[in-house]
């Protein structure tokens, strides 16, 4: 088996799992986190088809919609796609170790990743940013039933990885808890360039959403 085997193997396992889901975890984020890798990649250096296998499994499981335990359901599936064999254990439990804890989880998880784990989560945080990080944002708070923002409530500040998981926040709370913290944790200098001009526009887009909102009141 080649390794363009195995990345195909993959990537059409990931595309069909994920094709239509309505949270922000869709086949089109894990397709742009794959390219931005790859890109950020090609400077930063790391294993290229470790960078895309990461990516691409990245959240087949994640833990806001699946209940087990994310490292046995990759392990399960790395077996099930008959791809094991491909690379010795530690590249495989390297990866899944990486993709374990890349994830935000309220900026709690500090665990150290390997390059190509630094890597895709800082793909991963480019795309919770900008003008497709506000959609995503919008479009899980409304999956959810959250509200757009509710001024009675303010800007609430979370304080640990449950709180930040639980509740339900109004949607512009999700800027202060994460998105806007998201350029001071790029791992890369790669990353760093891409993620300033993302935070600048969500900083205007807020500005803008405040106006709007003061001018009704
Ligand atoms: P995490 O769930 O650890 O914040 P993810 O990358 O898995 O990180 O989040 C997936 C997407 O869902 C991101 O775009 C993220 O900003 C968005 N998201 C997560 N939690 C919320 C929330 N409470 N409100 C709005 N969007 C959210
Ligand atoms: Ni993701």
């Amino acid at each position: 088996m080649t390794p363009a085997d195995v990345s195909s193997i993959v990537r059409d396992h990931v595309r069909s799992a994920l094709l239509g889901e309505a949270t922000g975890h869709d086949w089109w984020h894990v397709f742009r986190v794959t390219g931005l890798a790859a890109k950020i990649s090609e400077t930063e250096g790391g294993d290229p088809l470790r960078v895309e296998l990461t990516a691409l499994l990245h959240d087949l499981f994640d833990e806001k919609f699946y209940d087990g335990d994310p490292g046995e359901a990759l392990s399960a599936c790395i077996d099930q796609l008959g791809i094991r064999e491909a690379f010795p254990d530690e590249v495989w439990n390297g990866i899944i170790f990486d993709i374990c804890h890349l994830g935000f989880k309220g900026g709690f998880d500090q665990t150290p990743l390997s390059l190509e784990g630094q890597i895709v989560q800082d793909a991963d945080r480019l795309d919770a940013m900008g003008a497709i990080g506000i959609a995503r944002a919008f479009a899980y708070g409304g999956a959810k039933g959250r509200e757009l923002y509710n001024p009675d409530e303010g800007i609430v500040t979370v304080t640990t990885a449950a709180e930040y998981r639980t509740g339900s926040r109004h949607t512009v709370n999700h800027f202060y808890e994460k998105l806007l913290l998201l350029r001071d944790r790029m791992n890369t200098n790669a990353a760093k360039t891409l993620a300033d001009q993302r935070h600048q526009f969500m900083e205007e887009y807020l500005a803008e959403f405040f106006a709007e909102w003061e001018s009704a009141v």
